[in-house]
């Protein structure tokens, strides 16, 4: 079991990494190191191990390392900055940067039994007054996310509730998601699982109504958006209204 006292930070040079001990043995900077990997990959499959997630912002890398699947995250910045700092944070306290929340989050959420990636390791490097980051999960086997899924797929009413009653669960235990779309849902186990992920700048907050609801909002937003691009995406208005159903319904 993974617990508090599994929890180790080290520090080589200017990085710092924050590891559970219980899951992988002190990792080298190599680990987090995307180049490395996806050459790996490449050589073990003869293909590209990347994935690109999201519009240009951070992407991925898929690699296994002592008999487990790593999914191996680079922060990259969003928005109007991302041109001038593309992956650099400004920060010196690295309890405070976006990879050694983001680790610390999961480990709390899953110790909540929240469906959320095992937290592997957390990865910052410092560079005067700003950062670099990097997040290392366990990958979540066959997963797809809702966006991919209702792209080509309809999901049934079933399913749209369990999506909603998993949010509730979070909801319940404060836990505000700071970017609630359909490329941050993951459905797995044949598409019975629901798990939410990415949470970059989310964090456990005071239980007001207010944010729950502005989280459901932007999920409907993103919804409506992947329609509007692609006029087959799976998503209607008895699609979302099964969703709220199942929130609505969720028990803790
Ligand atoms: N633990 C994981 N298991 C399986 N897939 C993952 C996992 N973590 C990330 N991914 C995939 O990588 C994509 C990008 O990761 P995410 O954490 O959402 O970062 P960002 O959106 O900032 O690029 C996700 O949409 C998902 O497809
Ligand atoms: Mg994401």
């Amino acid at each position: 079991m993974s617990s508090d006292k599994n929890y180790k930070t080290i520090k080589t040079g200017k990085a710092y990494i924050l590891y559970d001990a219980s899951i992988i043995t002190e990792p080298s900077l190599l680990f987090f190191d995307r180049d490395y990997h996806t050459k790996q990959q490449a050589q073990q499959n003869n293909s590209t191990a990347e994935k690109s997630g999201g519009i240009g912002r951070a992407r991925v890398a898929y690699f296994s390392q002592q008999g487990r699947s790593l999914v191996l995250k680079h922060y990259y910045r969003g928005g109007l900055v991302a041109a001038l700092f593309k992956d650099r944070y400004l920060g010196l306290d690295i309890e405070k940067s976006r990879a050694f929340r983001e680790w610390r989050l999961l480990k709390k959420m899953a110790g909540l039994g929240l469906p959320v990636p095992v937290a592997v390791a957390a990865h910052v490097e410092k560079a005067g007054l700003f950062y670099r980051a990097d997040l290392v999960t366990e990958e979540i086997k066959q997963a797809q996310t809702l966006a991919d899924v209702l792209s080509a797929n309809n999901i049934d009413a079933g399913l749209w509730q369990n999506i909603g009653a998993c949010i509730k669960r979070f909801h319940q235990h404060n836990v505000y998601h700071a970017d609630l779309n359909a490329r941050n849902i993951l459905l797995a186990g044949d598409r019975r699982e629901v798990f939410l992920i990415d949470f970059d700048n989310s964090d456990i907050r005071a239980n007001t109504a207010s944010w729950q609801a502005a989280n459901l909002a932007r999920l409907h937003r993103s919804l409506c958006k992947f329609k509007k691009n692609q006029p087959a995406f799976k998503f209607d208005d008895a699609g979302w209204a099964a969703l709220l159903a199942g929130y609505d319904g969720a028990v803790a």
